[in-house]
């Protein structure tokens, strides 16, 4: 067997935490026939859990509005041998529901997203519009307390500063009290919340690289306290699950 890269590695410590979550989501018995839910992955970009969830039989479909993220997708597909489970189709949030139709969708992903968009509440008003009943979203965001955290470690104060007076400082990252209700007024009901990346980006690259068994040692500390709520505020990003 083929032993992952070092860059698949520190990618696997960083992604195992969402993974895991959404993958035990299309686990559950009985959820999808035939291992066929319909996915819709918004702003998946060059298809970094899109290529695995049509691995697994899947079918997703990514929107995103840059062309060369879904040229890249495209290849990956073709390599990884998904590309009749993958479509991908340029658009943006506004476009989803013309490109969704009314079928709607059992999972919609929105990985890194609300993170880049002017108005996150519209965002996730369109999104629930898509979903099916009963359906979920997986969604991935930048958590606040962290990136004030990051800047004063790199020396930037005044930037922590002024990232430390909350939403009206920064309307682009999230903490875990603030989202729960930005999902219900958009009639979704959060269900988990993880912790991503508590340790990750604190650990250097050339420790991981290095030390034999040190990047599956620190995914499974990551995955151990990422339902700790003491550590939510250090996570990079907060991954939270919402069913329609
Ligand atoms: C940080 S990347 C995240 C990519 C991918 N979801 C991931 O987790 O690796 C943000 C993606 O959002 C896309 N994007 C930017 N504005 C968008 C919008 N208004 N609607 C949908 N996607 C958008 C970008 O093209 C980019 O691919």
């Amino acid at each position: 067997m083929q032993h992952p890269s070092a860059s698949e590695r520190r990618q696997s410590v960083r992604t195992g935490v969402v993974w895991t979550a959404v993958s035990a989501l299309l686990d559950e018995p009985g959820s999808y026939p035939e291992q066929q839910a319909r996915i819709v992955d918004i702003g998946g970009g060059t298809g970094g859990f899109a290529v695995p969830l049509a691995q697994l039989g899947h079918r997703v479909e990514v929107i995103d509005p840059s062309p060369d993220a879904l040229a890249a997708l495209d290849r990956r597909a073709r390599e990884a041998d998904v590309a009749d489970r993958i479509t991908g189709q340029q658009g943006d949030l506004t476009d989803m529901a013309d490109l969704v139709g009314a079928d709607g969708a059992d999972l919609v992903l929105c990985h890194g997203v609300l993170e880049v968009v002017d108005d996150p509440a519209a965002a996730l008003a369109s999104i629930a519009s898509v979903l099916r009943p009963g359906g979920h979203l997986s969604l991935l965001v930048a958590q606040r307390h962290a990136a004030v955290v990051a800047r004063a470690m790199a020396g930037h104060f005044q930037a922590a500063r002024d990232l430390l007076d909350g939403p009206d400082a920064d309307r682009h990252r999230f903490t875990a009290e603030e989202i729960g209700p930005l999902l219900a007024a958009a009639g979704l009901d959060a269900t988990t919340v993880h912790g991503v990346r508590v340790f990750a980006d604190l650990v250097p690259g050339s420790l991981l690289d290095l030390e034999p068994g040190a990047a599956s040692a620190l995914a499974e500390l990551e995955s151990a306290v990422s339902t700790r709520a003491e550590y939510l505020p250090l996570a990079t990003q907060l991954h939270v699950l919402a069913t329609r």
